[in-house]
């Protein structure tokens, strides 16, 4: 077991310097088509979870920039509304919104999703990127590892609640993921809210990731006839106020 976790980890450290490192980024974007990057999609409405911060407000800003409708789901107004005026300011896009919405809570998504359903407006593309590596076991007041809550059971009810707009959207529609390839480094399991001993919250985030993928493979095949595409991606190795805040060692290395 011992043995099987290091070669986990070291592999996937490999691969990752080769492939996740900004080197690596330069390397694999000769490959981006010119016009793919230049797309407008003014018309499309599309939802970014966590878009404060880190990549979800990077690609928050990439669609409003490319003309989209933009609604930044975010857990703390005062964050969010920052967000959003940067983001406005920068791209010149009005269109963008913010929802304040904590994921950790399925009450509140319940909350948040039937408030927005009243808007009866498509939902193009959903980007689940709020996301969340703790340490400490900490259990949300509604019972559930924290970890897990964020991550899995809030990405799931997420999408899931959000199926009935999507569908508006179809065939163009589309559920974006943002997990990780630290998923290598942990097996999928059934413990969904690491009840043993010995809780790791560095194993609990790769479990969640894997889980996230597993999630993302079965909703592809439920939804192919419906127009909904699935997808789940790892988004490199990104220096963001997450990683920072988490993995202080990996943020200066
Ligand atoms: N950075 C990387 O190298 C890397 C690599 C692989 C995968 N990822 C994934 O990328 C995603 C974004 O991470 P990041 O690196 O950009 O970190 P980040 O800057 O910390 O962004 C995370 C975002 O998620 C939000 N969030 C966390 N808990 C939430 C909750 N309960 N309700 C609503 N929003 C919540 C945060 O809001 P607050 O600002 O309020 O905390 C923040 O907006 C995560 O899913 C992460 O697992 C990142």
């Amino acid at each position: 077991m011992f043995l099987l976790k290091t070669w986990r980890s070291t592999a996937f450290g490999v691969y990752g310097y080769l492939n996740f490192t900004k080197s690596g980024f330069l390397e694999h974007s000769k490959k981006f088509k010119a016009e793919d990057m230049q797309t407008q999609i003014e018309g499309k409405n599309c939802i970014v979870t966590g878009a404060n911060s880190g990549i979800g407000y990077a690609a928050a800003e990439g669609l409003a920039s490319r003309g989209a409708t933009v609604y930044m789901v975010c857990r703390n107004k005062e964050r969010g509304e920052a967000a959003l005026s940067k983001i406005q300011s920068a791209t010149g896009n009005k269109n963008v919104y913010l929802e304040v919405c904590d994921i950790s809570s399925v009450g509140e998504i319940k909350s948040f999703a039937s408030s927005f359903s009243s808007k009866d407006v498509p939902i193009h593309v959903l980007v689940n990127d709020a996301g969340l590596l703790e340490h400490k076991r900490i259990i949300t007041p509604e019972g559930y590892e924290l970890n897990f809550a964020v991550n899995v059971l809030g990405t799931c009810t997420m999408t899931e609640l959000m199926l009935p707009l999507l569908e508006k959207a179809a065939p163009d529609a589309r559920v974006i993921t943002v997990a990780s390839g630290g998923m290598h480094t942990a097996p999928l399991t059934k413990d969904l809210q690491f009840s043993g001993t010995n809780f790791d919250g560095v194993e609990q985030y790769a479990r969640n990731k894997r889980v996230q993928v597993a999630l993302t493979e079965k909703w592809a095949e439920m939804y192919k006839t419906k127009g909904i595409g699935f997808y789940s991606m790892h988004p490199g190795w990104a220096e963001t106020l997450g990683v920072a805040k988490s993995l202080p060692g990996f943020s200066q290395s």
